[in-house]
């Protein structure tokens, strides 16, 4: 319903894990008032979100490095289909269970938005107000182990590796079929108001895909600030900043016993190699290869 310019639904023939929140607010997400200045990131998790909305959030508020590093992502790019921090300085346990669509009413424009909601569940004016959407695309071997760890570190997730990669390849993971948020999205990519880009080419080019981003949602990026820009979207600077890491956040007691692992963790391509059986790359080499089938979608992966 609603003018969703293609359907996903081939994807997604059974249930779909999506976080409770969504549920309690499916009407509320459809129905959401969208302004045409709006930024959307749109990514399957583990995607390169947080790097992208980061890039894009800078660029939107006049490069404030301080308040970056001060306020945390959750904030200050609220997660559409999730509850939303109203206090940045709270913990995520004390956070208002306010529906990031509510919060978002009041924000001053430009506003910088993240989903990871599949293109059919997503509000309909996104295809009649046509704000710039952003979606971002990473091998699906190097999500499943970023995912992987991510459930380890925030979901308190206790299976194993390959429990974990077996729910993924089945889209029996938070967010369910991978190809099926991603393919829509390359369908969708000549529309004007969409930029597809990958964390393949973040990583091989991190300025060629920033001025492109740049040129897609009209900003500029002043000589002045660009070295410092550049250095604040690097791994290392990303790691370091505790505003886009999730400890200030969420409550310690949570985070006791994994003191070693960290939200912004590898950022590498390719880590799957060391990471994955050859079993399990065979398995993904075939679920890729039949879920594209029919598809022009040229990335290898
Ligand atoms: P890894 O777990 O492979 O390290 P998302 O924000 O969509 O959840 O994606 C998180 C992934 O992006 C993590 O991947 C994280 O390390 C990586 N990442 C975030 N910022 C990055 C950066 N500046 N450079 C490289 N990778 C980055």
């Amino acid at each position: 319903e609603g003018g969703t310019p293609v359907s996903d639904m081939r994807f997604f023939p059974e249930k779909c894990m999506l976080p409770r929140f969504y549920l309690a607010n499916v009407d509320k997400i459809k129905k959401f008032e969208c302004r045409s200045d709006d930024v959307w990131i749109v990514t399957y998790p583990k995607c390169g979100t947080t790097w992208t909305q980061e890039m894009v959030w800078m660029m939107k508020n006049q490069y404030d490095f301080k308040m970056s590093h001060e306020v945390n992502a959750f904030y200050r790019v609220p997660f559409l289909e999730y509850h939303s921090l109203q206090n940045p300085n709270k913990p995520m346990n004390e956070m208002a269970k306010i529906c990031a669509t509510d919060l978002l009413k009041n924000r001053p424009s430009p506003r910088v938005i993240k989903s990871h909601l599949t293109v059919s569940l997503l509000p309909s004016q996104l295809w009649t107000v046509r704000p710039k959407i952003i979606y971002v695309y990473r091998n699906p071997k190097d999500v499943a182990v970023s995912f992987y760890h991510h459930f380890q570190l925030l979901e308190n997730y206790t299976g194993t590796q390959e429990e974990f990669v077996n729910a993924f390849l089945e889209g029996k993971v938070l967010y369910g079929s991978f190809w099926g948020n991603v393919l829509p999205f390359w369908e969708l990519r000549h529309e004007p108001n969409v930029l597809f880009i990958t964390f393949e080419d973040l990583k091989k080019d991190l300025k060629a895909v920033t001025s492109k981003v740049a040129n897609f949602i009209d900003a500029k990026i002043p000589q002045d600030v660009e070295d410092c820009f550049y250095d604040h979207l690097s791994f290392g600077s990303m790691a370091k900043n505790p505003g886009v890491n999730f400890e200030s956040i969420i409550n310690n007691e949570r985070l006791k016993n994994k003191k070693h692992m960290r939200f912004i963790r590898k950022g590498e391509t390719g880590a799957w190699k060391e990471s994955l059986t050859s079993e399990q790359i065979r398995a993904f080499d075939e679920w890729s290869k039949k879920a594209i089938a029919g598809t022009d979608f040229p990335y290898y992966y």
